[in-house]
């Protein structure tokens, strides 16, 4: 099947199709017992992520189990820190650690963009290996951090609850931070434009922090980056299509679809369907937003709440996702109830 005949594909241009494609942010993860072996298997987190024949095996685990319409490659956010030379490690059970940015001293150390590919290549190569595995039908998205949500990470040198380290340096250092996001934006460009050349159908961009953005700076520090990016991706790669994730942006999401030039918008659990419909759907492809603590609670409530988001988005074009991650004690059998409900 040719990539812009794959239903994916479809309701990002704006069809609206009598079934949503369907994939799920986290599908290859820890609430699947084939995951967990083979990520024993792999040693690290890191070590999974870096190894292109295991990285494409847990990649393809959901496809084989649910049938998906969308893989999304194997990998993480923090992987491009790693490459601009930061210190990265996963903690068991508590996240990741870095090296951290504290001001100008630390930014000069930074490596440039010209040689993230020494560190990024195999995640190239987990890319062509899938686009060549995948069923005809499954679209492939590859996919990266917004410079926002990467810069409180390197900021701090873990997650934050409220990613204050990150938000202080907007007032505290603004010329260091400016320097952070233009690098990691620059970074960016160069990673998803690889992963493009190499086979991925569609990018999603996770700012998975936009919503602790302060009002003021959004359209400097979440808007105008991931418009960066975007326009520089359809400039080489012939209008490959974007989906951007600004969780937690509330109504800022409206003015975030069109600056950027996005043509899907993942949509948070936060958001009611039935104003999404009415206010962003006429303009852009929704993404979403099924609550994933239905994946752990199932039963009558998980088929009641994913009509309710069918029905809602059933006028527009819609991929159907859950409003953020599959958490780890999810019960795989839900996503087939999940499945069953929205393809009948
Ligand atoms: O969606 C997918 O299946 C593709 C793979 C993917 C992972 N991380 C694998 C992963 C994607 C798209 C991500 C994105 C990511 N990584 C985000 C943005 C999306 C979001 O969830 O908001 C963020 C903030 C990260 C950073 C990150 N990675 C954290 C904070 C953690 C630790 C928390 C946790 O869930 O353990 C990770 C680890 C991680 N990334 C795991 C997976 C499958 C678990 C690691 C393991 O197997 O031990």
């Amino acid at each position: 099947m040719k990539s812009a005949d794959k239903t994916l594909l479809r309701a990002l241009r704006g069809e609206t199709l009598p079934v949503p494609p369907v994939w799920m942010m986290r599908q290859a993860g820890r609430y699947l017992p084939e995951y967990r072996a083979t990520r024993q298997q792999a040693g690290s987190f890191l070590d999974l992520c870096y190894n292109p024949d295991l990285a494409t095996e847990v990649t393809l685990q959901p496809i084989r189990r649910y049938g998906f319409d969308a893989a999304i490659l194997f990998a993480d956010i923090l992987l491009i820190p790693q490459a601009l030379g930061a210190d990265l490690t996963f903690v068991q059970g508590e996240g990741p650690r870095l090296s951290t940015i504290t001001g100008k001293a630390d930014m000069d150390q930074l490596r440039g963009v010209d040689t993230i590919d020494e560190t990024l290549s195999p995640i190239y190569e987990t890319v062509s290996n899938l686009r060549a595995a995948l069923p005809a039908e499954t679209a492939l998205i590859g996919f990266a951090g917004a410079p926002w949500t990467v810069a409180t990470y390197m900021i701090a040198g873990r997650g934050t609850p409220d990613q204050a380290p990150a938000r202080r340096m907007i007032y505290g250092d603004p010329e260091t931070f400016d320097r952070l996001i233009d690098r990691i934006t620059d970074a960016t460009i160069e990673y998803l434009s690889r992963q493009i050349a190499a086979g991925a159908e569609v990018v999603k961009i996770f700012d998975s922090w936009a919503g602790t953005m302060p009002g003021r700076h959004f359209a400097r520090y979440c808007v105008e980056p991931v418009a960066r990016i975007t326009r520089e991706l359809k400039a080489r790669h012939a209008d490959v299509p974007v989906i951007g994730f600004p969780r937690g942006a509330g109504g800022h999401a409206i003015g975030f679809a069109e600056a950027t030039g996005v043509d899907g918008l993942a949509l948070d659990t936060s958001v009611d369907p039935a104003w999404a419909a009415a206010t962003l759907q006429p303009h852009v492809c929704v993404q979403g937003n099924l609550d994933p603590l239905l994946m752990v609670e199932g039963g009558d409530a998980l088929r009641r709440e994913t009509r309710a988001i069918v029905d809602a988005f059933s006028g527009g074009p819609h991929i159907f996702n859950l409003g953020h991650g599959i958490t780890p004690d999810a019960d795989p059998d839900h996503v087939s109830i999940m499945l069953e409900t929205i393809r009948g």
